[in-house]
């Protein structure tokens, strides 16, 4: 009886599949906080008196009741005051919204907008799923790394620059794509990447957007569709129209 129950056990052990089927994939943000010099809750945070007003404004948006639902945009604006987002600025929002400190916790380290660590000057997130991928996100990536010389999820010394890889950001018309800061660089080669790069490093402008000559996201080169005026409504409907 013993013997026969071992086996069942042993055999359905066999076909029971584990949880996970894919393998790990080790994300450069920081999802616990660990105590560090730079990152505990006895360094202070408030918000500059600008922000205050910013923060004012943002909460009289939300009714009565449903202010919680500020809580991103306030992380946002603590995190563009800070460069980052350290403990104590999850605190502030956390007292300001009058909520535990998990709540923001949680909100804070599910979003990998939220930096969680000391961030350069200049975010560079690049893309690499798959349209950006299939048309040439690696280059843009290795040129990214080589020019800094850093590696993904690393801030170069000088605190300029961090690199993230990041999965899609809504512009896979214009793949491959990065991200610096607010602006998205579209239509990139390693080439284009390089130049960007470069006018960073020497404290100059580098202008966003599409550097294929599109304007956004039309047809490169000449119009396949919609070529001619629109017709007007009900047209083909009626033999008069
Ligand atoms: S796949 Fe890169 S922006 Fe969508």
């Amino acid at each position: 009886m013993l013997s026969s129950a071992r086996r069942l056990f042993a055999v359905a052990g066999r076909n029971v599949r584990s949880f996970q089927t894919t393998s790990s994939a080790f994300s450069d943000n920081l999802f616990v906080h660990r105590d560090s010099p730079e990152d505990n809750a006895s360094i202070p945070f408030e918000f500059t008196a600008e922000n205050q007003k910013r923060a004012d404004a943002i909460l009289s948006i939300y009714p009565e009741g449903h202010k919680r639902a500020a809580m991103i945009p306030l992380l946002d604006l603590a995190q563009r005051q800070y460069g980052w987002l350290p403990i104590s600025a999850m605190h502030k929002v956390a007292e300001i919204l009058d909520l535990p400190k998990m709540r923001v916790y949680e909100v804070a380290t599910f979003y990998t907008m939220f930096m969680r660590k000391p961030t350069g000057k200049y975010h560079i997130q690049v893309c690499t799923t798959t349209p950006c991928w299939l048309r040439g996100s690696d280059d843009v990536l290795d040129v990214c790394k080589k020019k800094i010389g850093i590696n993904v999820g690393e801030t170069s010394k000088d605190m300029k620059f961090t690199i993230s890889e990041v999965e899609c950001l809504g512009a896979c018309v214009n793949a491959p794509m990065m991200a610096i800061n607010d602006d998205y660089y579209e239509d990139l080669t390693g080439k284009d990447t390089e130049e960007i790069i470069q006018a960073l490093m020497d404290g100059k402008e580098a202008p966003a957007g599409p550097r294929n000559g599109r304007y956004a996201s039309e047809p490169h080169g000449e119009l396949t569709s919609l070529t001619e005026e629109p017709k007007g409504p009900g047209f083909g409907l009626q033999p008069g129209l």
